[in-house]
């Protein structure tokens, strides 16, 4: 709605006569308002040129008689240039007719009879005013509606086209983000596998054994359905539970357990809590710590260095006990009935040193694990000197040179290319393990 002040605008009023003394007169009553502006044409001619410059005149007051056009034709021209304007009609009684018929065709606001009543007249016109600025003020508003809406609009699609922006410039970072991270663990977890490898140049009597005990917790696990942070903890306490080995004597490592003295046997227990003291100042390696201290606890708690007992034993380190168990035993049969008696040997185990709960979940791991002992009896495994080495033969694990530096994958079959790198490596970098390598006899 238009406010008062709104109302007492100045308004621009066009007086239209060819008689000049009803202009005069009309203006002279028009003045006594103090919110008129009026404009006189004493012809539809003149009329039509004012109008042309001044588009916002907001009331024409026209005579009907007039020499050149009716007042009804006029003022039907006028509604072409100014259409918003309140179109009055001043007639004689004889012309009331065509006065009303032009009412009807839309040309004319209302009409006013001459003679006139001046305070009619006047009422007619400040209500022909107010009206002009009721529907101006409408359409004020309306526009200022539509343009807070298209403001709005704009706003809308700017502030989602940054939402857009920042939500790709989150998920960019993201991306980089989670690659730095599993850069960070891939160099996490090649640190541990080269401790592993650090272990495994000691123990002459078991190659690859933290790898193979690795890969078959791993198997253990996945048959358990661990979730898989599980699994990354408990390969990694697999790959280091026997890093407390690393201070043994070459001569303790030589010698069978059943073998050794009082004190080289206190020696030996020690290898589980010095492990877990090796990596303990790192926190993230503290949990895989506890399981790497409890890999020798027994079922039947008479395992060390706690005596734990059951389900007091982390189900991790008692998931390493029977993998570690079962890669000594492997080791020690021949190739072809490795597995199945490797097994068997355990039975006697469940329920004494190992969790019988664990006892299917080995049968499966083991036997996806060593598949390629149950596929073909005729694969034996030599060890090598790199002077030994033939196109075709597997390698049984991966390889490290003299520094630690990983030369080949486990399973990589050798070609002459892969032959001559590693006699190359070994002439600069020697390494002290033999090469475990697969052979298909005939
Ligand atoms: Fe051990
Ligand atoms: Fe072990």
């Amino acid at each position: 709605m238009a406010d008062a002040e709104d109302l007492t605008r100045e308004l621009k009023i066009l007086l239209v006569d060819d008689e000049v003394n009803i202009t005069k007169a009309l203006r002279r009553l028009l003045m006594t308002e103090d919110n008129y502006d009026i404009y006189i044409a004493n012809s539809a001619a003149d009329a039509l040129d004012i109008l042309a410059e001044e588009s916002d005149v907001g009331v024409i007051i026209s005579d009907q008689r007039m020499p050149e056009m009716t007042g009804v034709e006029f003022l039907q021209q006028a509604s072409k240039v100014t259409p918003d304007a309140i179109r009055i009609l001043l007639t004689g009684y004889a012309d009331i007719e065509a006065s009303i018929a032009a009412i009807n065709e839309g040309a004319v606001f209302r009409y006013l009879t001459k003679p006139w009543d001046d305070e009619t007249l006047l009422n007619s016109i400040n209500e022909a005013a107010k009206n002009y600025w009721l529907v101006e003020e409408n359409k004020r508003l309306n526009n200022l509606v539509l343009q807070q809406k298209d403001e709005l609009e704009q706003w809308n699609g700017r502030l989602k086209q940054r939402v857009l922006d920042q939500t790709a410039q989150i998920r960019t970072k993201g991306v980089e983000l989670a690659s730095t991270n599993k850069q960070l663990r891939e160099s996490f977890q090649e640190t541990i596998e080269s401790l592993a490898g650090l272990i495994e140049m000691r123990d002459h009597k078991a190659p690859g054994h933290s790898r193979n005990v690795a890969k078959l917790v791993i198997a253990i696990a996945k048959f358990m359905q661990f979730t898989d942070e599980d699994n990354t903890k408990l390969y990694s306490a697999a790959l280091l539970h026997d890093i407390g080995k690393i201070a043994f004597s070459d001569e303790l490592f030589e010698t069978p357990i059943s073998s050794l003295t009082t004190d080289e046997m206190q020696e030996y227990r020690n290898h589980a809590v010095r492990g877990q003291a090796a990596i303990n100042m790192v926190p993230a390696l503290q949990d895989i710590g506890v399981l790497v201290r409890h890999h020798h606890e027994r079922f039947d708690g008479r395992g060390f260095p706690d005596q734990l007992k059951g389900d007091a034993i982390p189900i991790g380190a008692r998931i390493i006990a029977v993998a570690d168990m079962f890669e000594r035993k492997l080791i020690e049969f021949p190739k072809a009935e490795a597995l199945k008696s490797a097994l068997e040997e355990l039975e006697q185990e469940w329920g004494k040193s190992l969790d019988p709960a664990l006892r299917q979940a080995l049968l499966v791991g083991a036997k996806e694990v060593h598949s390629y002992l149950e596929i073909s009896s005729k694969v034996t495994v030599s060890k090598v000197s790199p002077k030994g080495l033939e196109v075709g033969m597997q390698l049984q694990h991966d390889l490290f040179s003299g520094t630690g530096v990983l030369l080949l994958k486990q399973g990589t079959i050798f070609d002459e290319h892969a032959i001559g790198a590693v006699r190359r490596c070994f002439l600069i970098d020697p390494f002290v393990q033999e090469i475990s390598v697969l052979l298909e006899s005939n």
